[in-house]
């Protein structure tokens, strides 16, 4: 079998519209710039890699807890985390056509002498630094002191709830605390499909240690942080790390290493690894009058824990995951001749459907026993959506199966009536082999590793 694959984002974006994974937000509009809706599929995609990660990161270690704060935080938070005042990009109006730049825009390639969009010579205003903040007033009236923004990170509000974890959970250094939850960033230029929104969500986790153990501890994160997305069948080969220089940390950061893949507009960013030193709780000490420190019985002295932070989008990695697991193969399609088929190899712990029953056709004598397999699997594999479809031919269903994901079809044929057994296809290799209805809920947990 060939492998033909050659993504790009055309063909994602397409697929993802066409199978139910992403659409525009607001489309019937013209669109909401920045800003997707995921489909059936995609909401169970994104859910599904939500979960892997809490699964490993949380569930699966003594030394981290969860939390879930609110997007909307005292004002003040801003200031002492740093946004108010540096959270900005720096950008450039055409003065002509009114586009927005950021001034490092790749379509600039350094140079602010021609508009790339209406070619403009010299339109170009002075730079000005922009607030990716988004404000929003609480309360009636529309005022200054009732100004608050949408957070723009998760982290601060595991930040302020410190010394809240502390004192409910007893924990002793090193710990963790982790979250997911929506941010928001007001991007000059959002592109290449979900990549770069306005509306995106976080998978952060705020590791505290003690000074002096950050930096083993960064390492530490920054191989598990890696590994994660390649256990979860990333390829290797489309993975890096990526260390920052020192002039592109952020203003907290000590020192930051991405975890970059290779999109089909290049390496970019999935996720970053920071050591934010002991900045964030010092700031927030500073600002808020209360104190956010640790008692180390061991020294006998209340210190001010180091923080590392992996911090992972889960928009991109829902990105990172459709583009890796995309694949295009010529495969045999009867007498001498060929046909290509769309697949994603996802690992069947994200495939939105992790099993479809297909009976062989309407034929009225199947459908009962479809309907049985299927309320069978339901019931057995538990957690998992499961699929029904006895639409169209059984070649186009299985190709349909493919082109969302699903690691195993399920088919109810004549046979089955007599032998009280299915077909199983594999997705990949796609094979079939038979097993007895009474074995099948088993037979697919294990497959699928449930
Ligand atoms: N708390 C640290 C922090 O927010 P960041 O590098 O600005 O660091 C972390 O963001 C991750 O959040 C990124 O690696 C990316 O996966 C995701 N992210 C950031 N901005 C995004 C955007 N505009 N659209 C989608 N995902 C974004």
């Amino acid at each position: 079998m060939a492998d033909v694959t050659s993504v790009t984002m055309d063909k994602i974006v397409s697929l993802a519209k066409r199978r139910g994974f992403v659409f525009q937000s607001s489309e019937i509009y013209g669109g909401q710039g920045g800003a997707w809706d995921y489909g059936p599929l995609g909401v169970e995609l994104k859910n599904n890699i939500k979960r892997a990660w809490w699964r490993t990161n949380v569930l699966e270690r003594a030394d981290m807890v969860g939390l879930d704060a609110a997007i909307l935080m005292h004002p003040r938070a801003w200031e002492a985390s740093g946004h108010v005042g540096h959270f900005t990009d720096p950008m450039v109006d055409c003065r002509e056509c009114k586009r927005r730049y950021r001034t490092d825009d790749p379509s600039l390639d350094g140079k602010l002498e021609v508009c790339p969009d209406c070619g403009a010579r010299g339109s170009f205003t002075e730079p000005r630094q922009f607030n990716l903040m988004f404000k929003t007033f609480v309360g009636p009236v529309e005022e200054d002191a009732a100004q608050v923004y949408l957070r723009p990170e998760t982290a601060q509000g595991i930040f302020v709830n410190f010394s809240n974890v502390v004192t409910a959970m007893r924990r002793k250094l090193p710990f963790g605390i982790a979250q997911v939850g929506k941010a928001f960033r007001n991007e000059i230029t959002p592109g290449n499909f979900t990549f770069r929104s306005r509306e995106f969500e976080q998978m952060e986790i705020e590791f505290f240690v003690k000074p002096g153990t950050d930096e083993e501890w960064h390492r530490r994160w920054i191989e598990d942080r890696l590994r994660w997305y390649a256990d979860l069948g990333m390829d290797p080969a489309r993975l890096k790390l990526r260390p920052h220089d020192q002039d592109e940390l952020s203003h907290y950061s000590k020192g930051t290493t991405d975890v970059e893949y290779l999109f089909p507009m290049g390496w970019s960013e999935l996720e970053g690894v920071a050591n934010r030193t002991d900045f964030d709780l010092k700031q927030h000490s500073e600002f808020s009058g209360g104190k956010l420190t640790y008692f180390d019985e061991e020294s006998g002295e209340h210190i001010v824990p180091y923080v590392i932070e992996p911090s992972a989008g889960a928009d991109r990695a829902t990105l990172a995951f459709l583009i890796d697991s995309y694949q295009e193969e010529e495969v045999p399609a009867g007498a001498d001749k060929r046909e290509l088929r769309t697949v994603l190899k996802l690992h069947p712990e994200l495939a939105p459907v992790k099993a479809a029953v297909l009976p062989l056709s309407r034929n009225e004598k199947l459908l009962p026993t479809g309907q049985e397999v299927y309320t069978l699997l339901r019931a057995g594999l538990r957690d998992c959506l499961v699929q029904y479809d006895d639409a169209q031919s059984i070649g186009r269903r299985y190709r349909r199966q493919d082109e969302i994901g699903t690691p195993y079809c399920v088919t109810v044929d004549f046979e089955t009536l007599e032998d009280r057994a299915v077909t199983v296809r594999d997705r990949d290799s796609m094979t079939q082999e038979r097993v007895p209805i009474a074995e099948l809920t088993a037979a697919l947990r294990e497959k699928l590793g449930r």
